[in-house]
């Protein structure tokens, strides 16, 4: 596809400026991630749950993960301050202002239903309040914002059905469905018939694979699941076939630079292997993941990942597009949201 702008027209120096100025979708983000400290610690007292820190600096300095586990563990924990349908809401306004800030103008949010329905707070209150948030985000913020269920892949093939069915009363407030959590030991296999039923009701379909698992899980992800799109897929290098699968196949990956990073999946952003993937004709994309734990929103991720690996304004550019194209938007806002990005690109060229 030939380029609306001239690279050669963009210095080195201003790549940071275009990468926080162009327009974006993010396709991989847990809502509950995005729980700041602060935020935490405001909740906590506002419900009267007791949390097992001092103070705000006190959770920060926790943040040294060494796995995706250790990470997990203290996630789970901060989750457990959202009780009610307004706890869910501010959690979700709190970070569309953020990616309003951004230049976000799509983002499909990732949520933890049984992370909430484990200790007794009700579908109902964590959908709504999360929804209220998408629907004042469209009109306050001009953000399109549309959710996205997970199923979490360390408990039961039972317990993935029970929470499809307490949530097809809200078919209407989520798009898709997913598949988060401990991924080593729980192959996208075990959950084979959760996705064909999802399939049937035509839900979108993605899940977490080669975040720290093996190529063999994307492969199932892609051939049991069928999913839509791989969630990291980082480990997919180490499989040519796969590669090749993947890029015949269009398939997006929503990596995540800081996130990798912080779980150790790179010992440094400088051997992250996002431009060998995008090199390679894969539709790869920058998301955040879990904004709050891991260093940063998406801008962030874009303006170190770029200073890291020595990305080029050719390579923003396909990124751009990429978060749109593996966007499930439909093909008429796609198609306005990709001229946006070309005519900014031209523009700042
Ligand atoms: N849940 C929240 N963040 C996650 C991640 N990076 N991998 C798997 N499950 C998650
Ligand atoms: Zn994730």
């Amino acid at each position: 596809m030939s380029l609306p702008f001239n690279p050669a027209a963009i210095s080195a120096d201003r790549l940071p400026e275009l990468l926080r100025s162009m327009p974006k979708a993010e396709l991989h983000m847990h809502i509950e991630g995005s729980l700041e400290p602060e935020l935490i610690f405001a909740l906590a007292q506002r419900n009267g749950v007791a949390i097992p820190y001092a103070n705000v600096e006190a959770l920060r300095q926790a943040y040294a993960f060494t796995n995706l586990q250790s990470f997990l563990d203290i996630y789970y924990a901060g989750a457990s301050v959202l009780l009610k349908e307004q706890d869910f809401y501010d959690m979700a306004w709190a970070y569309l202002q953020r990616a309003a800030a951004d230049q976000v103008l799509r983002t499909e949010m990732f949520f933890d239903p049984q992370t909430h329905t484990e200790r007794g707070v009700a579908m109902e209150t964590v959908v709504n309040g999360l929804h209220r948030a998408c629907v004042d985000a469209k009109a306050k913020l001009g953000v399109d914002a549309q959710l996205i269920l997970c199923f979490l892949r360390h408990l039961s093939e039972a317990s993935a059905f029970e929470t499809l069915e307490q949530a097809l009363p809200f078919r209407d407030k989520f798009i898709g469905v997913g598949l988060d959590s401990s991924e080593l030991g729980h192959p996208p296999e075990k959950f084979a018939r959760v996705f064909a039923r999802c399939r049937e009701l035509g839900f979108h379909l993605v899940a977490h694979a080669g975040e720290e698992g093996p190529p063999a899980y994307v492969w199932s992800a892609l051939d049991v699941l069928k999913v839509e799109r791989i969630d990291h897929g980082v480990q997919s290098a180490k499989d040519p076939a796969l590669m090749k699968r993947l890029a015949a196949d269009r398939i997006p990956l929503t990596v995540c630079p800081l996130s990798n990073l912080k779980l150790c999946v790179f010992p440094d952003l400088r051997q992250h292997n996002l431009g060998a993937l995008l090199d390679a004709g894969l539709v790869a994309t920058v998301n955040s993941d879990d904004p709050a734990y891991f260093g940063g929103y998406l801008n962030t991720n874009f303006t170190e990942t770029f200073a890291a690996t020595g990305l080029t304004a050719r390579h923003a550019w396909q990124l751009a597009r990429n978060g749109f194209e593996g966007s499930f938007a439909g093909a008429e806002a796609k198609r306005a949201w990709l001229d946006r990005v070309d005519a900014h690109f031209a523009a700042f060229a």
